[in-house]
């Protein structure tokens, strides 16, 4: 069959998509051209603390486990994200966690869901968004509670509790604002390889860089294909493979006329990925999203009239669909 994920495996790509549990569970139309199009399957919200903590005390993995049977019958490998973020807690933790019970938390949080799907889970983003280019601190780390409570050293914690809890998956960090150079590409870029330095240098089990891959449409301009292929390079000399995790294309500031969006769009695709794919270490690549009908831009920009995604709102194949394949 002619799908994304079959023309990305005969290049050697692993493609797939992230997905909500209320679409797909709900959606038969959709899950079942989401199974045809993807190889892999990230629950865009569903291992999230605000989904599987939402109780004091318990952990509620019912979305996640239909997940996961989801993909295991679909032949979909299965994607975690994220295990520790800087917001998007459910309340109860947000008031709850201190300085006396922050690495306790930590590492419970992390055991018990790797733990739940260990090998069944092909890579995890174990740390998400860590780093802050504007950040004060030398290591330009991220304000968040847990380097508040624990120090920096969070990050190393959550990968080893992670790599024990599964030695097979490959352990990722996925960070934001990669793709392109100003306003904050330049220092962003730098103080990432630099953590990652840090950790492989201190024998921290961190297997990936996850480039998240948000486009935006109108700043196609700021990505800057030397410096970029620079970066991927850098990060491959570490020994790290890199996945581009959540790639979609912000219209919002594109021009209304619908024809002259999607070429837009579509290019902008194919000017980031036949960048970041002439690089070897580059194994996977995951859309935020497969069909505009399922969009997390319909929250805002253009809501209803959004088109970040492959397929359009009938998932009818788009000219991003034919781009994303003619960069592979
Ligand atoms: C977004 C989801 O798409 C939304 O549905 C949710 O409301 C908020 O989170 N970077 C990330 C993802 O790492 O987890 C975010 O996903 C998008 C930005």
């Amino acid at each position: 069959t002619c799908s994304l994920g079959s023309y990305a495996k005969e290049q050697g790509i692993l493609y797939g998509a992230a997905a909500k549990h209320n679409t797909l569970s709900s959606d038969s139309e959709f899950a079942t051209i989401f199974s045809q199009e993807c190889r892999v399957l990230v629950p865009e919200n569903d291992l999230k603390w605000e989904v599987v903590r939402r109780e004091p005390g318990q952990f509620n993995f019912s979305k996640a486990d239909w997940m996961a049977e989801f993909a295991q019958s679909n032949n979909l490998q299965l994607r975690g994200h994220t295990l520790l973020w800087h917001h998007y807690f459910p309340q109860w933790v947000e008031q709850t966690l201190g300085a006396d019970n922050a690495e306790d938390m930590l590492i419970e949080h992390v055991q018990t869901v790797v733990k739940r799907y260990a090998g069944r889970m092909h890579s995890w983003d174990v740390v998400n968004e860590a780093v802050d280019h504007e950040s004060s601190r030398q290591d330009r780390l991220r304000t968040s509670p847990w380097l508040s409570f624990i120090g920096p050293e969070y990050i190393d914690l959550a990968f080893w509790t992670a790599h024990e809890a599964d030695p097979e998956a490959i352990l990722v960090y996925n960070d934001n604002g990669l793709w392109w150079d100003a306003p904050e590409g330049e220092a962003k870029k730098a103080a990432v390889l630099q953590l990652l330095e840090t950790l492989r240098s201190q024998g921290t089990p961190v297997h990936a860089l996850g480039i998240q891959g948000h486009l935006l449409g109108h700043e196609m301009h700021q990505m800057n294909p030397e410096k970029l292929r620079k970066f991927l390079s850098d990060v491959s000399s570490l020994g790290l493979e890199i996945m581009i995790t959540e790639l979609d294309v912000n219209d919002h500031n594109l021009p209304d006329d619908v024809g002259l969006r999607d070429r837009l769009v579509a290019e902008a695709y194919y000017n980031f990925l036949s960048v970041v794919l002439d690089e070897p270490a580059v194994t996977t690549v995951v859309t935020w999203g497969l069909s505009d009908r399922d969009t997390w831009y319909s929250g805002w920009g253009r809501k209803e009239n959004a088109r970040p995604l492959p397929l359009d709102r009938d998932l009818n194949r788009k000219l991003a669909w034919r781009a994303i394949v003619e960069s592979f």
